[in-house]
């Protein structure tokens, strides 16, 4: 088990539609602890560079519309299994698969409406936290219950 750190951003819809406070009561709930946090608008340079893994894939387009379409609220997730824990709590990509209890079945329907991010793996999440936040920008620390959390 190694402390890691994850990219989660709350999409456009989830911004619009008032989802961003229980979407990260959730991760919170988890355990996870926010390490960055901010509101932007990502531009469409940052989500080419953002989804350049899917650049020849039919969905790359209205996805990169999409992320670029409202604000979003990025953030920089740290815990134990961080990466892991965050794509559990999200759920499969497409809601209709996605667990009850996640994010992605409790909010929404639609795979291109999927209301959050979090980044799939540890080389993903290195890349993607430094796509949105300088260093400095991220903070480490102990909260009093962390010790609670793991054994
Ligand atoms: P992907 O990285 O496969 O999923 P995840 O967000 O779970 O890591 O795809 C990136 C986003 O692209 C996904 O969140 C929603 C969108 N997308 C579609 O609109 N249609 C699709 O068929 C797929 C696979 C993804
Ligand atoms: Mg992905």
């Amino acid at each position: 088990m190694a402390i890691e750190r994850t990219l989660i951003i709350v999409k456009p819809d989830g911004v619009q539609r008032g989802l961003v406070g229980q979407v990260i009561a959730r991760f919170e709930a988890r355990g996870l602890r926010i390490a960055g946090l901010k509101l932007m608008h990502i531009s469409r340079e940052l989500a080419e560079q953002h989804y350049a893994e899917h650049k020849h894939k039919p969905f790359y387009e209205s996805t990169v519309k999409y992320i670029t379409s409202s604000p979003v609220v990025v953030m920089v997730l740290e815990g134990p299994d961080a990466i892991a824990a965050a794509r559990a709590t999200l759920g499969a990509t497409n809601p209709l698969n996605a667990q009850p209890g996640t994010i992605r079945a409790d909010f929404g329907l639609n795979i291109s409406r999927n209301i959050a991010h979090g980044s799939d793996k540890l080389e993903t999440a290195e890349r993607e936290i430094a796509l949105y936040f300088k260093p400095e920008e991220l903070l480490s620390y102990q909260r009093a219950g962390d010790v609670w959390l793991i054994e």
